[in-house]
């Protein structure tokens, strides 16, 4: 059974998933790397960036279920660019041309443009629908396998609040950010409808997982 899944979506202690005032060269605005530092230290997270060493502990085991059993990705158009790329008919995504994707991913934006296909699997579809359409085109891209929700808050608390979000792995990360996009509002007692466990790891964050009671899986 595929399931829908949101992966090491690291969030502040108030809660912020992004800074304010995004912009191409501060795409996480003021929170610069700070929600993802945790990530760079680790064996994943060097690797990814041509690097050797780093942890191999929990953080690092959690950055590696990236990859298995994920079919498609749905993403909103805040995480495929900064505010305007919707006027740069060049635009191709902040990933490069080999985006670390590897199957479809699916762009929510109102405009809409025709698909990119990228280097090594990933083929960028843009779509206008709702968050229960958008989850049914995309498992029917993939294959039988799962549905990553990439982010960002505002895409993600959507999916939650709709009730399709199976697994939901949030990583605390111990700053205060103060402003930017917010995950939890409108999610008030979301811990009732899932089994909610936490781990923290010598990096200082904290792991949250979310699965879904009623999940067949
Ligand atoms: N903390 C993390 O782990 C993490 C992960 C991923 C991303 N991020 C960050 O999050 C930020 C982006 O998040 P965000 O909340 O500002 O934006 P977002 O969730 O990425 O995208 C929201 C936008 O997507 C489009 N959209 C959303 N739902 C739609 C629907 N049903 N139909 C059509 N279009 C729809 C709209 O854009 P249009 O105007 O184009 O219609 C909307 O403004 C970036 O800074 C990114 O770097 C953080």
């Amino acid at each position: 059974m595929s399931v829908t899944r949101v992966q090491h979506f690291a969030v502040s202690l108030d809660g912020f998933a992004t800074g304010e005032g995004q912009t191409r060269e501060a795409p996480f605005g003021h929170a610069g790397e700070r929600l993802h530092e945790w990530m760079f230290t680790t064996r994943w997270g060097r690797t990814a960036q041509g690097l050797p060493g780093g942890t191999g502990g929990a953080d690092d085991a959690f950055l590696r279920l990236f990859t298995p059993g994920v079919g498609a990705e749905i993403m909103g158009a805040g995480k495929f660019g900064h505010p305007g790329w919707q006027d740069d008919p060049e635009w191709r995504g902040p990933w490069g041309p080999n985006p670390p994707f590897h199957t479809p991913v699916f762009v929510l934006t109102h405009h809409t443009r025709p698909p990119l296909a990228m280097e090594g699997g990933t083929t960028y579809h843009f779509l206008d629908a709702t968050p229960a359409e958008a989850l049914a085109t995309a498992r029917g891209a993939a294959g039988g396998l799962d549905v990553r929700i990439g982010g960002g808050p505002t895409v993600v608390r959507d999916f939650v609040r709709a009730g399709l979000v199976d697994h939901l792995h949030v990583v605390v990360v111990p700053i205060v950010l103060g402003r930017g996009v917010r995950l939890w509002d409108g999610l008030e007692g979301l811990e009732h409808d899932y089994d909610v466990e936490s781990v923290a790891t010598p990096s200082g964050v904290t792991h949250v997982t979310f699965a879904r009671r009623d999940a067949e899986v």
